[in-house]
């Protein structure tokens, strides 16, 4: 079975996809615990689902360094396999990143290597493109850079809006994150293979 810690900072559909999935106990994984960097929406779901939650502000510390090393001990606690970015909007430190590696994955809303950073989806729109996607792929240094996991492409529907784009987007996303899980549960997709 394998263990998560899922990180996030809004709404926490995403997060709540996983936690229905690991309800099913034919599902290869169980959520541990859920942490974010504020008082997200989303930490309603690990409640609903009686799942602990862990808030690390970013604000209550003098440095990122600070912060990243208490929210990763945070997470250290829970000893989980495997631990999920989704939606979590902070970019963390390098040294959190190489404590987790190559056990720390990330969503972001489009076909990376295209349009990484906070504003994905209006910049593919901006762009003119005719299609975008979702994107699973492994934490490296860099912002959203890292190994390439899974992808799942949508088409841009003429004139739709940022906000209906991303809802278009994020319901892709949330059963690749699941598949994603799946298979790394199941030994198909190895991190450590992937990372190299
Ligand atoms: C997703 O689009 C994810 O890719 C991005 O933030 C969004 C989170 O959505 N990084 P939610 O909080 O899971 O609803």
């Amino acid at each position: 079975m394998l263990s998560i810690v899922v990180l996030i900072s809004g709404s926490g559909s995403n997060l709540r996809a996983l936690l229905e999935a690991c309800d099913n106990p034919l599902f290869p994984a169980k959520i541990l615990a859920v942490g974010s960097d504020k008082a997200a929406a989303g930490l309603s779901h690990a409640e609903e689902f009686g799942v602990p939650a862990f808030v690390v502000e970013p604000e209550l510390f003098d440095s990122r360094e600070q912060w990243s090393q208490v929210l990763l001990r945070n997470v250290q606690y829970h000893n989980p396999d495997l631990v999920i970015l989704a939606g979590f909007m902070k970019v963390l430190p390098e040294g959190f990143v190489s404590a987790l590696s190559p056990k720390l994955i990330n969503m972001h809303p489009s076909l990376l290597p295209a349009f990484p950073g906070a504003h994905a989806v209006r910049d593919a729109l901006s762009a003119g493109e005719s299609t975008t996607g979702a994107t699973v792929h492994i934490v490296d240094s860099g912002v959203d850079t890292g190994p390439v996991l899974a992808q799942r492409e949508i088409a841009i529907a003429p004139g739709i809006a940022e906000s209906g784009l991303h809802e278009q987007i994020k319901t892709i996303e949330r059963s690749l994150i699941v598949e994603v899980v799946s298979q790394i549960a199941e030994g198909k997709l190895n991190l450590s293979e992937r990372a190299n």
